[in-house]
């Protein structure tokens, strides 16, 4: 008898891009940034479309925000907001430099039919720091995203917010230190949290891969997954092993340019998930 092998399901994405056109490197908001070492921007660009057309081949939808000149940062679209359920939340950047990108973010949100668009008193550097894990959203905070954000996070999207706090300043954001493969799986660093953290998810997650400090070090856990397609980059080659022997199928991509910045796959990927069938668009005010 013939054993046939689990396939794990993929599930067709949105996902809002923004190429690279202005990208620079020229200040120093994370310990990977550094304005003396030259970006090549028309590599970058070159590697940004590699993303692009991969999402394309995987069979997701993928639209574009305009870059804006005088906003380096702004390809790491996934700090632009967070969309959960149809319903948007604007994003505010803890660094001035970043700041004008909300705006921007928040105006393609509505433009897109995103038909609400949330703001939260405090601090929130969108799905750099929240990442939805099926009903859960698992919320970063230490370096960027204000602790005070996760409850209005909750109240606004319905959903449990579940507090980590990063200590590495070299992950700076949740989605540096953490992946969410599927709606019950992740993949993380575990050093790049404190004790009571690094508690929580173990409780939550005894069957996640751990990665290796090497794998983070090339920003490997900074991963987009479809539920079985895991997009990560090129040199997270143990990650990649470790996914595929999981029964993923890692889909690796040069981003090195970009990760002069600090930012890999994810930082450059905001998903716009759908309204769930049956749910009401309206959540609380
Ligand atoms: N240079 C950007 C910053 O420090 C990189 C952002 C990366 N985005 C992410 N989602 N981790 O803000």
């Amino acid at each position: 008898m013939t054993v046939l092998p689990f396939v794990r399901p993929a599930r067709p994405r949105r996902y809002l891009l923004c190429p690279p056109e202005h990208f620079d490197v020229t200040y120093a908001i994370n310990p990977w940034m550094d304005p003396a070492v030259p970006v090549d921007r028309a590599r970058a660009i070159a590697q940004w479309h590699g993303l692009r057309e991969t999402y394309l081949r995987l069979g997701h939808d993928v639209v574009t925000i305009d870059a804006a000149v005088g906003l380096p940062d702004m390809v790491f679209a996934a700090n632009g907001g967070v969309v959960v359920d149809g319903v948007a939340i604007g994003a505010s950047f803890v660094h001035p430099e970043r700041m004008p990108e909300a705006d921007l973010y928040r105006d393609h949100l509505l433009a897109a039919g995103i038909p609400v668009v949330h703001t939260t008193t405090h601090t929130n550097e969108g799905e750099g720091d929240l990442l939805v894990a099926g009903d859960v959203i698992l919320a970063g905070t230490g370096f960027r995203t204000d602790r005070r954000s996760h409850a209005e996070v909750a109240r606004l999207t319905g959903h449990e917010v579940v507090t980590l706090l990063l200590v590495d300043p070299r992950y700076y954001h949740l989605d540096t230190a953490l992946t969410v493969l599927d709606d019950h799986t992740i993949a993380y660093l575990p050093e790049a949290f404190d004790r009571d953290s690094r508690r929580v998810l173990q409780d939550r997650y005894p069957d996640a891969i751990i990665s290796s400090a090497e794998d983070a070090a090339v920003l490997g856990l900074n991963a987009v997954s479809d539920g079985r397609h895991v997009v990560l980059p090129t040199e997270a080659e143990g990650l990649a092993a470790a996914l595929a022997g999981r029964g993923f199928v890692p889909v690796p991509v040069e981003l090195s340019e970009l990760r002069k910045s600090g930012g890999g796959p994810k930082c450059c990927t905001l998903e716009l998930r759908p309204a769930r069938t049956g749910s009401l668009q309206e959540v609380p005010a």
